[in-house]
């Protein structure tokens, strides 16, 4: 089966063209960083005006660097949620309406699915049996589940304030470094000493799952007070410092996990899963703890299309209408069973 997936939730916007869910043929992405970066962070009004100029441009990459015409599409796949909801409604109205006019099933998918099976995607990496821990590390989220097969999801733990990459993103903003900050902080981090600065490692528990970065972003704010606007090797060392905290608990938190819920293989992804020491670190933990870590090359972990292959599939499985029904949903839990499925329309 010929799928072709649509994601539009932040300020990517997406597009992929997937054989029988697994095999990736061409994933279009348009950022929309230069646009965002002057404000520091996503504007959502803008995002949703560059993803009507962008989503057609994609689409026609998609299906160009895939080698297949719109026709011979026999699915189609779309976020609806969780994300900003006029981001969201370009992708879905694109999606329902390219459906209609094929007479093709089109599905809703949930975001945070995508990420957590974006690993299963075919790319020659080994891939996790089921079942694995799941740790998504994004913009918007860092949360933990067990992934006992396509939608079938159990959330252990969740962020109860910042994410992990909002986090990154406001510590780069007070260093003024630029948006998207991520990025940034991986990149000096790679000259500075992680233990130059020592700051909180928050929700050091194995009482629960949960995370928390507020603190930690207040104690690099106090820093600053104290020491001025950072400059040079200083800089450095304090991105490496703050990155070293985030990646210690990342990992801890992960690692606990596998052990609490006798499991022996777990998989990071999401935006931060790009990041180089959180790679390394998890990696070699993993080994010492005789756990074995999956991650996705990192196209496939920041927000992109094709990492909606393996759920469209499945979703598409029971499905018969164009989609019509489907709507945006700006938060979206996904526990047992909570997956949108394409309505049963015509
Ligand atoms: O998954 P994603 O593309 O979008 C959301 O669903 O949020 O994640 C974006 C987040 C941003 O906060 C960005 O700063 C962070 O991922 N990010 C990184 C790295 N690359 C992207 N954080 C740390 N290190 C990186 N290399
Ligand atoms: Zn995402």
């Amino acid at each position: 089966m010929l799928i072709l997936t649509i994601e539009s939730s932040c300020d990517e916007t997406s597009a992929a063209v997937i054989r029988g869910g697994w095999e990736i043929l061409s994933n279009a992405v348009a950022s929309q960083i230069p646009v965002h970066r002057r404000y520091g962070g996503v504007v959502p009004e803008l995002a949703s005006r560059n993803h009507i100029r962008d989503v057609h441009t994609v689409l026609e990459e998609a299906l160009e660097e895939a080698g297949v015409e719109l026709g011979e599409i026999e699915g189609i796949g779309v976020t609806v949620g969780p994300g900003l909801v006029g981001s969201l409604l370009v992708g879905i109205e694109t999606a329902k309406g390219l459906a209609y006019g094929l007479g093709c099933p089109c599905v809703g998918l949930n975001h945070l699915e995508g990420h957590l099976t974006a690993v299963l995607l075919d790319t020659g990496q080994e891939v996790p049996e089921f079942p694995y821990v799941g740790l998504i590390v994004s913009g918007g989220h860092t949360d933990l589940y067990v992934v006992r097969g396509l939608g079938d999801y159990e959330l252990l733990g969740r962020t109860r304030d910042d994410a992990a990459g909002e986090a990154f993103d406001k510590v780069a903003k007070m260093l003024g470094l630029p948006y998207p900050g991520g990025v940034v902080i991986d990149e000096l981090s790679e000259e500075g000493d992680p233990k130059a600065v020592e700051f909180p490692r928050p929700m050091w528990t194995r009482e629960n799952l949960d995370f928390s970065f507020s603190g930690l972003k207040t104690a690099v704010a106090r820093h600053l007070e104290e020491e001025g606007l950072l400059r040079g090797q200083d800089l450095k060392d304090l991105c490496a410092s703050f990155q070293e905290a985030v990646v210690d608990v990342l990992v801890m938190k992960g690692l606990h996990a596998c052990e609490s819920r006798g499991l022996k293989r777990w998989v990071i992804s999401g935006g931060v899963a790009c990041n180089r020491r959180l790679r390394e670190v998890a990696m070699a933990r993993s080994a010492e703890a005789g756990v074995e870590l999956f991650v996705a090359p990192p196209r496939l972990c920041t927000d992109n299309a094709a990492m909606l292959g393996p759920v469209a599939a499945a979703a598409l499985r029971e499905a018969e209408g164009c989609g019509f029904e489907l709507k945006a949903r700006a938060t979206m839990p996904l526990g047992r069973g909570d997956r949108a499925v394409g309505a049963r329309h015509r």
